[in-house]
């Protein structure tokens, strides 16, 4: 499907993002080279090669959705939006990456019946003891359970859809499963977004696409799906909610020309605006290396806040180790103990921040800034400064 895709950047030799792991493995680490391409055809931003996905979603997948408020929340308002707009009494929802069950559970307690697919079992058992029903397996046809076979209302999915490979069989897949009047609706990160912030780290492992309305609008035609609707989100430093049905529905389409149009502007469909990222993003990583050598010329201490898996980009890509930082804080324990993917900084529990306050905090999270400076506000207030090389 990506066979003209021009190779325009590479990141150099990248870990498992979210593999945060012990000394005893230092040695046997899995590397792989991250570059980058873009496909005009498709006006599609994808990894050029990338690890099996059953060597990053597995019983010791370490995200986990509820760790952010912030999101709980979101995902509740992204079920009453939903339900209102699309959902009667007696419907039916499937969530492709359910993980720890946040979004299904809001649909379940509307009283629809409700299905997840999740490949990573620890986080599947936890969607499980909310009482969700789960296939713990990659999305796919194959797995049609009669009961959805072209009776699901509505399919969702958050920060999932670039995860997958094969977008030809997860389109087919969606097939199988939606109602004639059925809706797919789903948000990622949104390229023109990760463009205008220059947050490179959002390209890692998982994230094999980055879409645009262009690249969406042009995968689903294909295959007789329509885009008939999309609304920016701020989540994840930027997001873009897609809403697919079949073509053959003959609904109203709304926004998608005008944002199409915005996007040829700022050439989103064309491989200019790599190369001007591609740029960008050299420069962020001169201009944040330099400061973190002046804090540290001046004798300050830094430590990492969020031992997020775009973390592992930064730090691998600017070659940002212990001489640098210390140590990174973090909230899950699963993550506490261990150390970052590749550059091996060790990951602390958050609650030891307060009792060693750095004088400099990269606040690897930038996304969840609100959340977490408001937690920690006494750290401004001694003093201390969040740092981060996109704008806070
Ligand atoms: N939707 C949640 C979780 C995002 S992380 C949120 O937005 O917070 C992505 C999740 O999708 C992980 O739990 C991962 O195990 C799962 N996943 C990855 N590939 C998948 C696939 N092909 N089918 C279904 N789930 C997948
Ligand atoms: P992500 O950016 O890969 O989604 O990961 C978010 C990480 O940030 C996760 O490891 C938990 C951490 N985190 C905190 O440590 N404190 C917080 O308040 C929040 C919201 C996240």
């Amino acid at each position: 499907m990506l066979n003209k895709s021009k190779k325009f950047m590479s990141f150099g030799k990248m870990p498992i993002a979210n593999n945060f792991l012990d000394k005893k493995n230092f040695n046997n680490e899995y590397f792989f080279d991250m570059e980058v391409a873009f496909n005009e055809e498709k006006s599609l931003l994808h990894l050029k090669n990338f690890p099996k996905p059953s060597q990053m979603f597995n019983e010791n997948y370490k995200f986990f959705t509820s760790t952010s408020n912030y999101m709980i929340n979101h995902f509740e308002n992204f079920a009453s939006k939903i339900t209102k707009k699309f959902l009667k009494n007696g419907a039916k929802v499937i969530e492709i990456g359910c993980n720890d069950g946040t979004l299904l559970n809001f649909f379940q307690s509307k009283g629809f019946e409700c299905l997840g697919f999740e490949p990573s079992s620890n986080v599947a058992d936890l969607a499980e003891k909310k009482g969700l029903k789960v296939i713990k397996n990659f999305f796919s046809s194959e797995f049609c359970d009669e009961n959805f076979r072209k009776k699901t209302d509505l399919i969702c999915a958050a920060n999932v859809i670039c995860h997958i490979p094969d977008l030809d069989n997860l389109i087919k897949g969606i097939d199988s499963f939606l109602s004639d009047k059925g809706v797919f609706i789903f948000e990622e990160p949104y390229l023109g977004s990760m463009f205008e912030k220059i947050s490179y780290d959002q390209i890692y492992d998982e994230h094999i696409y980055i879409f645009s309305i262009s690249s969406i609008k042009k995968l689903f035609e294909k295959y007789g799906f329509e885009l008939f609707l999309a609304e920016p989100q701020i989540t994840h430093g930027g997001s873009m909610r897609y809403f697919i049905r079949r073509k053959n529905a003959n609904g109203e389409v709304y926004n998608i020309d005008s944002l199409l149009e915005v996007e040829k502007n700022k050439k989103l469909d064309n491989l200019e605006s790599c190369l001007d990222f591609k740029n960008n993003c050299e420069i962020s990583k001169e201009k944040t290396l330099k400061k973190l050598k002046f804090f540290k010329n001046k004798g300050l201490k830094i430590s990492g806040y969020a031992a997020t898996s775009k973390s592992t980009t930064i730090l691998n890509y600017c070659k940002i180790g212990t001489d640098i930082i210390d140590c990174i804080y973090d909230t899950t324990p699963e993550k506490i103990g261990k150390f970052s993917p590749g550059m091996h900084i060790p990951i602390i529990d958050y609650k030891n921040f307060q009792n060693n306050y750095p004088d400099v905090a990269y606040l690897f999270a930038w996304n969840h800034k609100e959340e977490i400076t408001k937690k920690e506000s006494v750290f401004l207030n001694k003093g201390g400064k969040w740092f981060s090389h996109v704008q806070l």
